[in-house]
């Protein structure tokens, strides 16, 4: 189940996406002794922010709809939730969101000095003003973005892709001429949701982002599309839920996946159950190693 992104090896390709319990060193702690390979911290930024009001969350049967607007404790007060989390064993990936290179230079520094294990830029948040995928859906300014951070630091540098573009692949190629260490796709799709009865849109901010099931083949074609124009690593997001979801995102060319929605739906203990599975998966088709298995459908 060893898992190889770039340099860095984890222990299973499964890794715990941002914004779902990331925030508390304690929740992380938990997901990675419920069989999480490591985690992606919640997207942290220059300032603590409240975020939207609610409602933030829209539920249904094959996905969630979410707009909470990137609240966070602000990057001074995240120290100590890094420290913790360290220091029990686990694999950290530090995500961040700024307004302009200078900002996430400077969150990527901070996080490097904190001790996680790799930085992952938020690029890709479909309904902040001024940030995510404002930046991201250019690629001149992920150039800009990811040279900045990569001057800035010496921990890998993975860059969060936005799928609400036209042409992902030519934006990948960007963050990868840029020095970034892996991609990861997608973020959530940019959707709302509509009450007839109450004659208004569901969420407070109206926009949000879609993820989950409904998600899965955006997230699949991504990687594959990605695949195709770069070389470094691309770990797979968007509606994981089974052991044969994790291996079809390998078979397209990701290197490990990031579980979100399914953890917010059944709880930590879905990385072991997925783990389970596609060990089981392996056996029957005769894999003996994940590497056997990435990116074989674009052979
Ligand atoms: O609303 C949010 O905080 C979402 C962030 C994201 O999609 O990156």
């Amino acid at each position: 189940m060893t898992s190889r992104v770039g340099k860095i090896t984890i222990r299973n390709p499964l890794l715990l996406a941002s914004g779902i319990l990331g925030e508390s060193s304690g929740s992380m702690i938990r997901v990675y002794s419920s069989g999480a390979g490591g985690v992606v911290t919640k997207s942290i930024g220059m300032e603590p922010r409240d975020g939207y009001r609610n409602p933030t969350v829209y539920e249904f049967e094959s996905g969630m709809l979410n707009a909470m607007g990137l609240p966070n404790p602000g990057i001074e007060h995240f120290s100590d939730v890094i420290s913790r989390t360290k220091a029990a064993g686990v694999f950290t990936v530090g995500s961040i969101f700024g307004g302009d290179e200078n900002e996430f230079s400077h969150l990527a520094g901070k996080m490097e000095a904190y001790g996680v294990d790799a930085v992952e830029l938020n690029l890709s948040c479909p309904h902040v003003e001024g940030f995510g995928s404002e930046l991201g859906s250019s690629p001149e300014r992920v150039r800009s973005v990811v040279g900045a951070v990569r001057q800035a630091v010496r921990i890998p540098v993975w860059a969060k892709m936005t799928p609400n573009v036209a042409d992902m692949g030519s934006i990948a190629a960007a963050a990868e001429e840029a020095g970034a260490d892996a991609i990861v796709a997608i973020n959530t799709v940019r959707a709302m949701a509509i009450s007839a009865r109450l004659r208004r849109p569901v969420l407070s901010n109206t926009y949000g982002g879609l993820s989950g099931e409904a998600v899965k083949y955006v997230g699949l074609r991504a990687v594959y599309e990605i695949g195709k124009k770069c070389s470094i690593p691309v770990i797979g997001v968007g509606g994981v839920r089974s052991g044969e979801d994790v291996a079809e995102y390998l078979v397209a060319g990701a290197s490990a996946v990031q579980i979100g929605t399914a953890v917010a739906e059944r709880g930590p203990g879905v990385f072991g159950q997925v783990a389970d599975e596609l060990s089981d998966f392996m056996e029957r088709e005769g894999f003996s190693s994940l590497k056997e298995m990435i990116g074989i459908a674009r052979r």
